[in-house]
């Protein structure tokens, strides 16, 4: 048994990132049933997995036999008894949305054994929102994973005031022994420490493209080159994280802080992505279409050939 006692996994959820925590737990050699209620979010995420293993093969040395026996420890389902009944430990995933989350925390109040723990992955909702609805305050908390789990081994750990000191340990236990640095966070806070940084980068990004005060290739370069070594920008960041999870911060922020900018953002992603088709890496095109999206390219941070000048001096014109 290992130091967290935590073998079943339940995943639920099984989008961008419920899809990364179950490939990445069972890789990891937890045993991880994932549940969802749309078939289609099933079925992309076990076709995902084709890039997950070569992803884990190319970056982490992964074998084919560590491959099969990822696979072998995965299972997929649209039972939700099924997934949680015999669970240690249950990720929930789903949207960033209060009322979707608290639906399914009283369903799984009524199946979970009573000793089972229960982690949100949520990005910007505090614990305490939903430790009352959960019906096991003690064993509730946050358990935090940054998009590209096998890259950015990040698992921040919050608890509510309610969450027991044993469910922290087991936390972060847990997160060490499927390679992640645990980051403890000490007072809840909307965010943790990543999306306390990211979330703002990420809105001033958005904010300057739907503003028309740069392109996203703009943008992108400007940050790349004043952060030299990093891989990408904020617009790629976004195309990481998904135009829907992206949608859902905007709007609940733009609402909760009456922040009219952060509402447009909303409306900007929702009409230029969402509505046609470009939700993000994922779906293989977001600000960016992938693969070898133009930032990736061995130029992208070069200073311009003198024939670029004309073009870049009409997008200095102001409109
Ligand atoms: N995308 C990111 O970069 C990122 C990073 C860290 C944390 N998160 C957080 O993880 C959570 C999920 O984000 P995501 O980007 O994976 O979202 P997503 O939209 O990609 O996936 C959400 C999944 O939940 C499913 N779902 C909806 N209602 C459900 C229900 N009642 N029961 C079961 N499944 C249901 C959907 O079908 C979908 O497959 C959010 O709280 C988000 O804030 C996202």
């Amino acid at each position: 048994m290992s130091e967290s006692n935590i073998e079943n996994v339940a995943m639920v959820g099984a989008g961008t990132l419920g899809g990364q925590i179950a490939w990445h737990s069972a890789y990891m050699g937890k045993q991880v049933t994932v549940y969802d209620i749309s078939e289609e979010s099933l079925e992309k995420c076990q076709a995902a997995q084709a890039g997950y293993a070569t992803i884990y093969s190319t970056d982490l040395n992964a074998s084919e036999a560590d491959i099969e026996a990822t696979r072998s420890r995965l299972t997929f389902t649209m039972d939700l008894v099924e997934a949680a009944h015999a669970a240690d430990l249950v990720i929930e995933a789903v949207p960033e949305v209060p009322d979707i989350k608290i639906d399914i925390y009283k369903k799984l109040a009524a199946i979970m054994p009573q000793e089972t723990i229960l982690a949100t992955n949520s990005s910007t909702l505090l614990p305490s929102m939903f430790s009352a609805e959960t019906g096991r305050p003690d064993r509730f908390g946050a358990l935090h994973f940054a998009n590209m789990i096998w890259a950015l081994n990040l698992a921040e750990i919050m608890g509510a005031p309610e969450t027991s000191d044993d469910t922290l340990t087991r936390l972060t236990a847990y997160a060490v022994e499927i390679g992640m640095v645990p980051v403890p966070i000490s007072k809840e806070q909307n965010g943790y420490v990543c999306n306390s940084l990211l979330v703002p980068l990420l809105q001033a990004a958005q904010s300057l493209v739907t503003k028309g005060v740069a392109d996203h290739e703009t943008i992108d370069r400007t940050y790349m080159i004043m952060n030299r070594g990093c891989t990408m920008g904020p617009c790629g960041i976004m195309d990481v994280v998904g135009m829907g999870t992206l949608r859902e911060i905007f709007t609940y922020w733009g609402t909760q802080l009456g922040d009219q900018e952060m509402l447009a953002n909303a409306e900007y992603v929702s009409e230029h992505f969402l509505d046609t088709g470009r939700t993000g890496l994922l779906a293989g095109k977001g600000y960016y279409d992938y693969p070898n999206p133009t930032f990736q390219q061995p130029d992208f941070l070069d200073i311009p050939q003198m024939s670029a000048v004309p073009a870049l001096a009409a997008k200095a014109k102001l409109s």
